[in-house]
């Protein structure tokens, strides 16, 4: 056969990757190819392959007589709404996806490409995890990627989409990556599956339960989004690179929706409620704050307690970070401080200025949290806004209580522009708490005088007067600690200039190797 002809027929092979038989199982499971993935993720005809006749060199277990092209994994580089973007996709119908020596060398290339010439990459994921009739060689070929997805950090956006049953080493390198997509009732993340799960620690779990997309996205926080489908994740990950720059030395693009910057916000002016305990939806300020339908979020499902996401402002990319009053109070737990940490220092190592809206009670007391650590996972958010010098906006929309008002980007940490709703209240702590510690001594005087009725009344007298003193943004703005008092409604043009007077910032850390984040 001549070469030409041979290049026909090796094409069509790679092409039809584990078999056709193979295929339709793929699809019978609700699951599409990984070549079908590509097409769907990227811009028509964009798609340049790579080492499309790769093949393994594995001569054990009869493996030399099987030695499909490509390897099992589909690697190359295309385009996102025009912008280049390196990818690989993972073929489960080849060898189920394992990584051998020969399919870790492909990923690795991508990478590497995607690093030199700064765009993102994005890895789709279907693999039974390390070939195992490789041994270590496929070992080694996963902490190969691991090592590069650790360089890459910070570096270009790396995006993972979990699509299948991903076991052992395959859920390593998404878990190093920034944003990871799942599919309902199709994807897992397992270290170890169920039936090791129950041999080891006897407990009966299903793969939905211990690895599932909603296990992933809400109890873990492993997944960044759980997607119905795998047609949504890959619709989510072209979504969200328009939110992105294509590496750390530049901006991310600039999309308008022609919104008015100067729109004024009358909602605004009435959503915070007459009591202070009384909640509010943050999504609501957030969405009448920033250009029409821009806000995306991250994290949904995971650490209600607190929002991250997307948004542009005058078509400008911002990462918003904001206490969500209407679960737990807004208060700050660790799931809630570690999600934020990560987002903020997502937006820091890519230049996207942040804006936090703050209603904050405080930090989560209890047992549960102090010994599974909140000093050192609230620890986390204080560092990652301290350390960020990208433009750091804030807006106190009620609380802003005790350590939570320092960490959530107070001036102190460096946080540019400060402002405070009139319904701001800032202290040391909550009416009631401080009352009943400065005032314990007349409040026992009063029992001692009238019983506890006395004493009730007098503790709401007081508390009362304490509210009325410190419960307001001025004692701060007498200090310079919020920069002004705005009315809510003229919230977005004032952040629009705000961000405008920044782009020009200008901020470095002291010289070091790296910081030491409380991990
Ligand atoms: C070689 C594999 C494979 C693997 C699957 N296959 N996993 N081949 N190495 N790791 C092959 C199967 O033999 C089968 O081949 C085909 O892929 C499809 O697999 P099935 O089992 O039929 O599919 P399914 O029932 O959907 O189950 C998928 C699965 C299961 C859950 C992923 O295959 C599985 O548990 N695989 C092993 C997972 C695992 O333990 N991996 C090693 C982890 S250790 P045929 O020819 O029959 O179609 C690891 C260490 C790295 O990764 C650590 C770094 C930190």
């Amino acid at each position: 056969m001549n070469t030409k002809d041979l290049l026909a027929q090796y094409r069509s092979e790679a092409l039809l990757g584990g078999g056709k038989k193979r295929l339709e199982e793929q699809h019978k499971k609700g699951k599409l190819t990984a070549r079908e993935r590509i097409e769907l993720l990227l811009d028509e005809n964009s798609f340049e392959e790579f080492d499309m006749f790769a093949r393994h060199r594995s001569k054990d277990f009869g493996l030399e007589k099987n030695r499909p092209l490509g390897d099992g994994v589909v690697t190359g580089c295309g385009r996102i709404h025009g912008r280049f973007v390196y990818v690989f996709s993972q073929d489960f119908t080849v060898f189920g996806g394992s990584l051998s020596e020969a399919h870790a060398e492909k990923i690795v290339k991508v990478m590497e490409m995607a690093m030199r010439n700064g765009a993102p990459i994005i890895g789709l994921n279907d693999s039974g995890g390390a070939r195992i009739q490789e041994g270590v060689v496929s070992l080694g070929g996963y902490a190969d990627i691991f090592l590069l997805n650790t360089l890459a950090s910070g570096v270009v956006p790396q995006i993972s989409a979990v699509l299948g049953p991903c076991a052992g080493g395959a859920v390593y390198s998404p878990a190093i990556t920034d944003f990871v997509f799942m599919a309902e009732g199709t994807s897992y993340m397992f270290v170890t599956g169920p039936n090791v799960t129950k041999t080891v620690t006897h407990e009966d779990v299903t793969s939905e339960e211990l690895g599932g997309a909603d296990t992933h996205a809400s109890k873990s926080g492993v997944a960044h989004f759980a997607m119905p489908n795998e047609l949504e994740c890959l619709n989510g990950i072209r979504k969200l690179v328009t939110y992105l720059p294509q590496n750390n030395k530049e901006k991310a693009p600039r999309t308008s929706v022609g919104d008015d910057p100067a729109r004024v916000c009358d909602l605004l002016d009435n959503i915070i409620p007459d009591e202070s305990n009384r909640p509010y939806d943050m999504r609501h300020v957030i969405s009448e704050i920033v250009d029409r339908e821009s806000f995306f979020e991250v994290h949904e499902r995971f650490a209600p307690n607190i929002l991250v996401g997307f948004a542009r402002m005058d078509g400008e990319t911002v990462g918003i970070v904001a206490n969500q009053p209407l679960s737990m109070a807004g208060v700050l737990d660790i799931d809630s401080s570690t999600k934020g940490a990560r987002f903020v220092r997502f937006c820091d190592a890519f230049n996207i200025p942040l804006i936090v809206f703050e209603d904050v009670p405080g930090f989560l007391p209890g047992t549960d949290q102090e010994w599974r650590g909140i000093i050192r996972h609230g620890a986390k958010l204080l560092y990652a806004l301290a350390e960020a010098t990208v433009p750091k906006v804030t807006v106190i929309t009620r609380k802003a209580y005790g350590g939570a008002y320092d960490v959530m980007n107070s001036k102190h940490i460096r946080g540019d522009i400060n402002y405070a709703w009139p319904t701001a209240e800032i202290a040391v702590m909550g009416p009631k708490g401080a009352v009943e510690i400065i005032f314990k001594k007349e409040i026992e005087e009063a029992r001692v005088d009238g019983g506890d009725p006395a004493a009730i009344a007098r503790e709401e007298e007081l508390t009362n007067e304490y509210r009325e003193r410190f419960a307001n943004p001025f004692i701060a703005a007498e200090r310079g600690y919020v920069d002004d008092v705005i009315e809510p409604k003229d919230t977005r043009l004032r952040l629009i200039r705000a961000l405008k007077m920044l782009a020009t910032k200008q901020d470095t850390n002291p010289w070091k190797k790296h910081g030491n984040i409380p991990l």
